[in-house]
């Protein structure tokens, strides 16, 4: 898949197959984060956690799920979940290169055949239970920014040649 493809057909999936994507999508996935531009260059102040441990997912899902919000939120089933944390002192910089991370992160599960979902809503809650930020075992000093949820989508995942949405632009010649 050329990278425009990749681009234009990366979509947000709310709906995981069980099925858990092998190490290799896995560090290739990892690897495109790597290749994210971040502020001044600073990769040191970020830092990646790939969540499978299925019985964390699901106190995390317990505890921050709001019942009336989306069916299996916040992960929808994702079997493998990606967090982006920072210590920057920066802060106005932790969600503009996490940002920049999980997307190139997402294109490159989309490439890879993966379905993905940028995840950010359940931050908050989590950060009110320090047990469970603290299972994801985080270098000191490191807060979770947002996460990206991977796997196997359970309905096709379509292809397509353009954008799905449009921005306005202005053109200052
Ligand atoms: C910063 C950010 C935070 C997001 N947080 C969530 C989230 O917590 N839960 C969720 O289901 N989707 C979340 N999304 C996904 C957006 O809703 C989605 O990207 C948008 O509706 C466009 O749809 P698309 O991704 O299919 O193109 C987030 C996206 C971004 C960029």
């Amino acid at each position: 898949m050329d990278a425009f493809t990749a681009l234009y057909s990366r979509k947000s999936t709310r709906d995981f197959a069980e099925m858990v994507p092998g190490d290799a999508f896995i560090e290739k996935i990892l690897n495109a984060g790597m290749a994210a531009p971040v502020g001044r260059s600073r990769y040191e102040t970020m830092h990646l956690t790939v969540v499978s441990n299925y019985d964390l997912l699901q106190d995390i899902t317990h505890i921050t799920a709001d019942e009336t919000s989306r069916n299996r939120a916040p992960f929808y089933g994702a079997p493998v979940v990606i967090f982006v944390s920072s210590n920057n002192e920066r802060k106005d910089l932790r969600l503009s290169d996490t940002g920049c991370i999980i997307e190139n992160m997402a294109v490159a599960a989309r490439a890879l055949g993966l379905a993905s979902i940028y995840l950010w809503g359940f931050i908050a809650p989590m950060k009110e239970h320090p047990d469970l930020v603290a299972r994801l075992n985080l270098p000191e000093g490191f807060e979770p920014i947002s996460a990206l949820g991977i796997g196997y989508a359970k309905q096709d995942l379509d292809t397509y040649s353009e954008p799905r949405h449009a921005i306005d632009v202005n053109y200052v010649k």
